[in-house]
């Protein structure tokens, strides 16, 4: 995949390329990741990239110039220069903004099909409305609180959609228990020492019987999720027996219907 970011800070960027899976991703060629500067779009001797808003009021507003150039500057190259252009014909422009619509594993899971995407950092009170009329496909909010500018929010999308490239995690399968993936919060996980600070990890985990295994995982992440996020378990699939199970948990208002 090919991401591009729009952004008046592209070193903050820098911070993805150390070891680890995004490293490990960018080195072994799965992910190019393109930070390009806003400010270079400009054309003034002082490189001005922000304003003061019509009609009044405090803070200074991201021009649409640069950032339109911007925009159009990097899909010329990329239907240049990448092999394949015709698959980025497609690709989404997101505008990180607190505005936008809330962030999800749903959302990473559409983004990562795609070959590529541009993001957009917002700063300062805002982006000309007009970046959102004409040129973005999409607005996207990592949660209910306000940063100072969209490059955090952009990493958080960016590392929730390369984890997902095939390829980029150990085993294809590795994302597949994740919480949210399978719509419930992820059972609790153990490794050694078997006993710690008077603590054991649950006998079934040391039984080696799979089956069980899976059972006493799946019962976890009903628990787990009805005690934290009830919520979700409205939108997820849920077998009769697991029904039957929550309602007992429910009753028992303890959630230790099972053990
Ligand atoms: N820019 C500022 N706050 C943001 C948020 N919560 N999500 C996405 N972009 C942002």
């Amino acid at each position: 995949m090919r991401i591009d970011i729009l952004t008046l800070f592209p070193e903050m960027f820098q911070c993805l390329m150390v070891p680890g899976i995004f490293g490990r991703a960018l080195e072994g060629g799965l992910v190019k990741l393109k930070a390009h500067n806003i400010r270079d779009y400009t054309h003034d001797k002082h490189h001005v990239v922000d304003d003061y808003a019509y009609g009044g009021g405090a803070g200074m507003i991201l021009k649409p110039e640069p950032i339109f150039e911007a925009v159009e500057a990097v899909k010329a190259h990329i239907y240049k220069e990448e092999p394949g252009w015709d698959k980025f014909v497609e690709m989404p422009v997101i505008l990180l903004t607190p505005q936008g619509r809330p962030f999800s594993q749903q959302i990473a899971v559409e983004l990562s099909k795609h070959a590529g995407m541009l993001l957009i950092c917002g700063r300062y009170e805002g982006v000309d409305e007009r970046v959102r009329q004409r040129l973005v496909t999409d607005e996207i909010s990592i949660g209910d609180y306000v940063l100072s500018g969209g490059e955090l929010a952009a990493m958080v999308l960016v590392d929730a959609v390369v984890r997902l490239l095939p390829g980029v995690l150990g085993s294809e399968d590795s994302a597949q228990d994740d919480s949210y993936t399978t719509g419930l919060l992820e059972y609790p996980q153990y490794t050694r020492p078997v006993e710690y600070r008077g603590e054991m990890v649950p006998e079934v985990l040391l039984s080696g019987n799979h089956a069980e295994v899976d059972r006493w995982r799946h019962e976890q992440a009903i628990r787990r999720t009805l005690e934290r996020r009830p919520e979700l378990l409205d939108k997820v699939e849920l077998s009769s027996q697991d029904r039957e199970l929550v309602d007992r948990m429910k009753k028992l208002n303890t959630g230790s219907a099972i053990k």
